[in-house]
């Protein structure tokens, strides 16, 4: 291969709205639901996340991740015109048709670019990335935008507190550009994995081409997400253990080459016990779940920015992204700054 990528830039947007705990436990009271913000900051670390309003058009999944898009495109110094190819990661897009990726492209304007979605659920921003270098190196695209954006709470099942004090919205992106294959600043190594014997762990059942959304299924809430949190909790754990292990181990890496540890934002006790597993410090895992919760595809995009733009990421660090999400679908990505 002749070429590497790097990532030249990041930006990421949430929702106006903020819903506490309290605001939480007061939404699931009316369904007769019991939760408080005790449990909630105890067993997940969560103490709030944003959700988009549907009726305002600037919090449509597109929306937020084309304002994440801009951002990142003002801070790669490029244009909406240079990105050859988008890769938009959602498992919640604006329609099932078109692609939330052709939405984007027609709000920012990327008029030379092709466009298509991935699911991947949690994991979508890690295989975004991942397929973008694939171009970039084989030299197929120079400019690649990848964007990591999800509104989960059209989704969630506000009768379920296990699941429903979880998830918040938001968007992150990403601009890759080709660098020199041995450059200082690229994409080092990757490790992906998927297990669809793992699909009944988080699903939503209805409203796809298998099950349609009738009123009885409606009323059952099938149309929104079902998931099996403590099995997840047990195979997170192994699985970014795993992908993180094997990441490092291309290129003959230990954890002890690590500056900043980015991993999927899904429960902070899922964290703690990866970094105890690995021998890895927290100080030095970069976390926003605390304000923003599990926005999926968005968690990593969205907590790159942030340490991009806070100056904590410095040039020349290694950094390691690693994610887990329905499907199963898993993934590391290790790159210099
Ligand atoms: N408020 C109050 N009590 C609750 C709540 C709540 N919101 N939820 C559960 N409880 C209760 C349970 O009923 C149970 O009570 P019991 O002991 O009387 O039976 C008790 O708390 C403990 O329940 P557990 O399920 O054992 O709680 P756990 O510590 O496992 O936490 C949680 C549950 C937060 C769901 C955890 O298992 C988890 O985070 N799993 C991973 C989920 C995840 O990552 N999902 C997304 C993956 S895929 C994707 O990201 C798209």
């Amino acid at each position: 291969m002749n070429f590497a990528a790097r990532i030249l830039g990041t930006g990421s947007a949430h929702p106006q709205q903020r819903l506490t705990n309290d605001d939480v436990a007061r939404r699931v009271a009316q369904f007769g639901v019991e939760t408080n913000d005790r449990w909630i900051r105890e067993r997940t670390g969560i103490r709030e996340r944003r959700v988009a309003d549907p009726r305002n058009r600037a919090e449509t999944n597109s929306s937020l991740g084309a304002d994440a898009a801009r951002r990142a495109l003002a801070m790669a110094g490029k244009a909406a015109t240079d990105i050859d190819q988008i890769i938009y990661a959602t498992c919640t897009p604006d329609t099932l048709i078109p692609s939330t990726a052709c939405w984007l492209q027609q709000k920012i304007g990327a008029d030379r670019a092709w466009a298509m979605d991935i699911n991947a659920a949690c994991s979508g921003f890690v295989y975004g990335i991942v397929t973008a270098e694939q171009f970039i190196r084989s030299g197929h695209a120079r400019t690649v935008l990848v964007v990591g954006a999800e509104v989960l709470s059209q989704f969630v099942n506000w009768q379920d507190r296990t699941s429903c004090i979880l998830f918040g919205d938001g968007a992150g992106a990403a601009v890759l550009e080709q660098a020199p294959a041995q450059g200082p600043r690229r994409l080092l190594a990757n490790h992906l994995l998927s297990n669809g014997d793992l699909n009944a762990l988080f699903l939503i059942p209805a409203g796809g081409s298998k099950l349609e959304v009738t009123p009885q299924r409606y009323h059952q809430n099938l149309h929104k997400i079902q998931m099996n949190g403590r099995e997840i909790f047990k195979v997170a754990v192994r699985t970014l253990v795993e992908c993180a292990q094997r990441t490092l181990e291309k290129k003959q890496m230990t954890v002890a080459d690590l500056d900043w540890f980015v991993p999927h934002q899904a429960n902070l006790r899922i964290i703690e016990a990866v970094a105890e597993r690995l021998q890895f410090p927290m100080e030095r895992i970069l976390i926003n779940l605390d304000r923003f919760g599990n926005t999926s595809a968005a968690t990593i995009p969205s907590v790159l920015d942030e340490a991009l733009r806070s100056g904590v990421i410095q040039r020349g660090q290694t950094v390691l992204f690693d994610a887990f999400g329905a499907g199963l679908t898993a993934g590391a990505v290790l790159l210099r700054w």
